[in-house]
């Protein structure tokens, strides 16, 4: 049986998360999408609406979990008995970072590999940091978010405002 973690912030999930969710649920048994609940980095949502919104719009894949975590990557790979994190690289200027987390991880953990997928060509540019700040000037987030992530993302903003 493999069993994957596709790790991330997911604040808000994209069509590129979208896309590497859904090839790579086609590559193992069992998917298990992992959300840092990191308050260090001060996300646009909590952890639970992050959870909340990835399990909404992947509803029609069978194989996966949503599951929050915090800490080291590695301990939450080995408490779920994943042999295999999952990691989306877009372009060249990610390979540095995600190098080093691989094989920081490895020398961690050797049992775990990290298997990377290229991000489909379409959404090569796409980030969530750079969809919340076309989203934060009123911008057309259609193209890089499915609606209801949209709507969540305005919704979330507008409150922001009221309060800031
Ligand atoms: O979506 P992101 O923000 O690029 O995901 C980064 C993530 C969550 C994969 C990374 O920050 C992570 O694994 N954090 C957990 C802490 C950890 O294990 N750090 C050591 C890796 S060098």
């Amino acid at each position: 049986m493999l069993r994957a973690i596709y790790p991330g912030s997911f604040d808000p999930v994209t069509f590129g998360h979208l896309d590497i969710i859904k090839r790579s649920s086609r590559l193992v048994d069992e998917l298990i999408v992992g959300v840092l609940n990191n308050k260090a980095k001060s996300p646009l949502f909590s952890v639970e609406e992050r959870v909340r919104m990835l399990e909404e719009v992947t509803g029609d894949i069978p194989n996966i979990r949503i599951v929050p975590f915090g800490g080291l990557l590695v301990d939450f790979a080995r408490r779920a008995e994943a042999g295999m994190v999952i990691r989306g690289l877009r372009a060249i200027t990610d390979f540095e970072y995600e190098l080093q987390m691989a094989q920081t991880n490895h020398k961690m953990v050797p049992e775990i590999e990290t298997a990377f997928l290229t991000t489909n060509l379409e959404y090569s540019y796409l980030s969530s940091t750079t969809v919340k700040e076309v989203a934060a000037f009123g911008g057309d987030i259609s193209q890089f978010v499915p609606k209801l992530i949209a709507d969540r993302i305005t919704e979330k903003i507008k409150k922001k405002e009221s309060v800031d």
